[in-house]
């Protein structure tokens, strides 16, 4: 069953042309390193053209103590390593969206490695809801303009010679891209593994039915197209972490929306979950800081960086 008609997304066509010609020219598939960091489920790809130097980093970390509100390098220090032994340049720093558990470290990996920072244009959106929750100054612009790019959905980019192409799917938040890049897509917070399900829709602007649509989006991709999750949190019975599958394995097991799950029996099932579950550990500083494109609120007159915490609120 797909339900969603092709012949009427462009951008869905077009991500299906990139998989189909990346599946048959191995030169126009990448080469994905992941990165895992456990005290947040998160992983970080970095993702090169096989024919030239070129990379990009997806959703990278900025490591974060929340008891002692110290920030650390660790995991994008490993990334910035890789990328340099492998002698690779980044073109991109591409975030999925503006993660809410981890804090993004990609104006970090743009001065150590280069690379325009992007995300989705409905940024904006989600700027507008924090920015108001944490009663940011005027000093704070709720435009993109913290990022380098802001990309439409069906926005065409590359990587050196592969070809990439961004699908808007909300519904996590309003803002979720995925990056389809030759024969394979990083999903962000969509899709998990098939045996874990799917992301959470109760932030602000989070909608299940609309990511139900967007993930059937994602699911008339090629079967074989090589899915890369933003996060894996081990099913029960599980004892590995994993984040790669196929677009046809997630039709055929995935445990909340394989082929044949109505949209009305989705939503049902994700509200009830959502109402199950507590808020990520490190949801405040995390949509404070990414909300400012990965940038740190700036120091007080004392030279000390303060985020807020709002009572009651969230
Ligand atoms: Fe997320």
């Amino acid at each position: 069953m797909r339900t969603q008609s092709v012949a009427s997304d462009p951008a869905l066509t077009a991500a299906i042309a990139i998989v189909d010609a990346a599946r048959r020219d191995r030169a126009r598939r990448p080469v994905v390193t992941a990165f895992f960091d456990e005290a947040t489920f998160t992983v970080t790809y970095v993702v090169r053209d096989p024919g030239s130097a070129a990379c990009a980093v997806v959703d990278s970390v900025l490591d974060y103590d929340p008891a002692s509100g110290r920030t650390s390098h660790r995991s994008a220090d490993a990334v910035i390593a890789h990328v340099r032994a492998e002698g690779l340049e980044a073109v991109w720093q591409l975030e999925t969206h503006a993660h809410a558990d981890h804090l993004s470290a990609a104006p970090y990996l743009k001065a150590a490695l280069g690379g325009r920072v992007a995300i989705g244009e409905k940024i904006v959106r989600v700027q507008e809801t924090f920015g108001t929750l944490f009663n940011a100054a005027s000093d704070f612009a709720r435009d993109g303009r913290q990022f380098d790019h802001l990309f439409k959905d069906g926005e065409r980019f590359s990587i050196g010679g592969l070809d990439g192409v961004v699908l808007q799917v909300p519904g996590h938040t309003p803002a979720c891209l995925a990056y389809v890049i030759g024969d394979a897509v990083f999903v962000g917070d969509t899709l998990f593994m098939p045996d874990y399900g799917t992301a959470r829709c109760d932030f602000p602007g989070g909608d299940a039915a609309t990511l139900f649509r967007s993930i059937r989006r994602l699911l008339a991709l090629p079967d074989e197209t090589r899915v890369f999750l933003c996060h894996d949190y081990k099913a029960p019975g599980r004892t590995d972490y994993r984040w790669e599958t196929t677009i046809g394995a997630e039709r055929r097991d995935n445990v909340h929306i394989r082929d044949g799950v109505s949209e009305a029996d989705f939503v049902t099932l994700r509200e009830a979950r959502d109402r199950t579950l507590d808020m990520p550990r490190l949801i405040l500083p995390s949509v404070q800081v990414n909300m400012r494109g990965g940038h740190l609120p700036e120091p007080e007159d004392n030279g000390v960086r303060y985020l807020k915490i709002p009572l009651d609120a969230v």
